[in-house]
């Protein structure tokens, strides 16, 4: 980047406070980000001040030991008090409404299978009885073995079931474990009256109900009549009828519902509980043996913390939201004279998506308002010739710009360059002509916008210069393998640099990942109020590193992630805090190696280097290479097969 670009001045009365106000740090972190004194952003894993982290001293700390960024960091800690709030809200709402009966989370594994992940979920949520819920067969196998020691723990099977499927759960319930399997259709109740069957058991039975209620949001059409999954009443009528002949009807344990995920405004979950909650009464009155009520997942995660219900955000907080479920519930059930349920809920982002950061470092920037003008315009004029009229009027307009010309002299720049254009694809403009046009055009731009900054009002048609004329930054990840929700569905995730915050961010950049995909970047950027297209951050100083991290994470992310030009999985570390202060790496998985990768594509890789090394050796054969270089380029290749797929520091040999 050019170091005389037009900048604001940096530091000049700029406070970690102003930073922690820029990037909304405490709206969207909940707590458990901050900022210290030293300018780095801190985490605190139990919302505790005092109890903090220094990421920046994570990532110097890693890197020491040979784990460059880009890194996941999972903040165990975080996980754990994550499961605490959920169970204290609930508790909280328990003893208010006097409600007779208890709640439990079970965690959709599919919200990030990692072992780590899931192991440091069921290991936290032990003291609640917290279960597990899996929604595919390699989902229930990793549940069944999780729960060796512990069958009492409730475990939800949601998802299409074929017959292995059934007979897997009907043995899991023989083998002692509380198992539900939910009916999502009407053939997987045969199924499991075959096997409960053939297998002497008395299984507990869920349905999952299509309600009326429509969910809302990005996920809307889990719910409602047109949703994939679930049983119409009608249809939940039918296996009543079905449980009944065959004498089980005490069998049919569990309702549930899934009305979306994030959903962000709690009227949704208000209008969903409260008719799963009739569904409940009237099966209950029926005859059903139930016992639990499932309201499902879609408990938000409030990313960019503007507490509305915008989609990346939630109108409400997680003691309403408790709040709100036993309430409806209780009331119902009161008026109908039944018992309260246990309340079940498969809340899987809310659980895991603030435990995880992904931290990157910047390559490199590239900028447009870098480009200077001399004084007189024939200097500029690298040909010497006949300067043609185009660009003697963006020298025009560029000289002119001034605070009461500005958008005359915006006209007048684009005007002039499109001239310049047509001129020069009619063959009357050089190359060079043509260069120095651009370079007029966008000297005036960025004048233009330097003089923007300074109004109280911008006019509106200039509005978006600030975009137009903002840096990019390449940033040292895949956005299509650490953050796919952001390109797939334009998920917006807090990003902000990790230090310097004691100094003003000087400019405004995109992000661009180091994919060959013009897909591969992100220019939305959170915000209290409209969504940012350009983020502040700091120049970049020359022999230094500049990192940034996008936070909240920890839910959907990894396992959606692809492996897009080849880039893997990047490293993960879990950390956690010393009761001394500091903190301490916890596990360490290495990311992926080109060799890892090249495997998943079936490349034979054992094949690789001896076919590189034969070319080599032909070449040093046919004085094509010398031998050092032969050498160099083997030593390079098998390196790099057992190498970072991401960009490292450079090698000093
Ligand atoms: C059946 C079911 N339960 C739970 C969840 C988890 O939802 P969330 O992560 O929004 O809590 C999902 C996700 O879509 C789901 O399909």
């Amino acid at each position: 980047m050019n170091s005389t670009a037009p900048r604001i001045a940096p530091q000049l009365g700029w406070k970690v406070d102003d930073s922690a106000q820029l990037y909304q740090v405490d709206a969207w972190g909940s707590g458990y980000f901050g900022i210290n004194a030293a300018g780095n952003v801190v985490v605190r894993p139990d919302q505790q001040p005092g109890r903090e982290i220094d990421l920046l001293e994570v990532v110097e700390g890693l890197k020491a030991r040979d784990l460059t960024a880009p890194v996941v960091i999972r903040f165990s800690d975080i996980l754990a008090h994550r499961l605490k709030c959920l169970n204290d809200a609930f508790a909280q709402a328990i003893a208010e409404n006097d409600y007779q009966n208890r709640y439990a989370a079970v965690f959709p594994i599919k919200v990030n299978q990692q072992r780590l992940v899931v192991e440091g979920v069921y290991r936290a949520g032990a003291p609640f009885g917290f279960g597990l819920e899996a929604g595919s067969k390699p989902e229930l196998l990793v549940v069944l073995a999780m729960t060796e020691d512990t069958p009492d723990r409730l475990i939800i099977c949601n998802g299409f079931k074929d017959d292995s499927y059934i007979e897997t759960v009907i043995l899991a319930a023989k083998l002692g474990r509380r198992i539900v399997p939910v009916v999502e259709n009407f053939a997987e109740l045969g199924l499991i009256l075959k096997h409960a069957e053939k297998y002497g058991v008395r299984p507990q039975i869920g349905v999952r109900v299509k309600l009326a209620a429509e969910g809302a949001g990005r996920w809307r059409e889990s719910a409602g009549e047109k949703s994939k999954f679930g049983l119409f009443i009608n249809e939940i009528l039918e296996v009543v009828g079905v449980l009944r002949e065959h004498g089980m009807l005490d069998c049919l344990k569990l309702v549930h519902c899934h009305t979306g995920s994030q959903l962000q405004d709690i009227r949704r979950v208000k209008e969903a509980v409260t008719e799963l909650a009739h569904v409940y009464a009237e099966l209950k009155l029926m005859g059903a043996g139930l016992e639990y009520l499932d309201i499902g997942g879609g408990l938000g995660v409030d990313y960019d913390g503007s507490r509305t219900n915008f989609e990346s955000s939630m109108n409400y907080t997680l003691n309403e939201y408790a709040g709100d479920v036993v309430y409806r519930i209780a009331s119902v059930c009161n008026a109908r004279r039944i018992p309260h349920p246990q309340i079940i809920s498969e809340s899987g982002r809310a659980i895991a998506a603030h435990h995880s950061v992904l931290v990157f470092n910047v390559l490199g920037a590239s900028a447009l308002d870098q480009f200077r003008v001399a004084g007189r315009l024939e200097d500029d004029s690298r040909d010497g010739g006949e300067v043609p009229q185009p660009v003697r009027d963006l020298y025009d307009a560029y000289r002119s710009v001034s605070e009461r010309r500005l958008v005359e002299c915006w006209h007048d720049a684009l005007q002039a360059r499109e001239q310049a254009l047509q001129m020069f694809n009619l063959g009357y403009l050089n190359l060079e002509a043509r260069g120095l046009a651009e370079r007029l055009y966008w000297a005036t731009c960025a004048r233009i916008r330097d003089l923007c900054r300074r109004l109280e009002s911008v006019p509106e048609e200039l509005e978006g210069l600030e975009t137009v004329l903002s840096d990019i930054y390449f940033c040292n990840f895949s956005v299509f393998q650490s953050l796919p929700d952001s390109w797939a569905i334009g998920q917006l995730f807090p990003i902000m640099p990790i230090h310097r915050l004691a100094e003003r961010p000087g400019r405004n950049a995109v992000l661009a990942d180091i994919t060959c995909d013009s897909d591969g970047k992100i220019d939305r950027f959170v915000s209290l109020r409209e969504t940012k297209r350009t983020l502040e951050v700091h120049e970049l100083r020359a022999g230094e590193d500049y990192y940034l991290a996008a936070f909240l994470v920890g839910a959907y992310q990894e396992t959606l992630g692809d492996l897009h030009n080849l880039f893997g999985d990047t490293h993960v570390v879990h950390i956690r805090l010393l009761e001394e202060g500091g903190w301490w790496i916890e596990e360490t998985v290495k990311g992926d190696t080109a060799l890892q990768v090249l495997g998943y594509m079936e490349y034979d890789t054992d094949e690789l280097y001896p076919r590189l090394a034969r070319d080599c050796e032909r070449a040093v054969r046919d004085n094509r290479l010398t031998l050092p270089e032969s050498q160099r380029l083997k030593r390079f290749y098998e390196a790099e097969l057992q190498g970072y797929a991401y960009l490292e520091p450079d090698n000093e040999s």
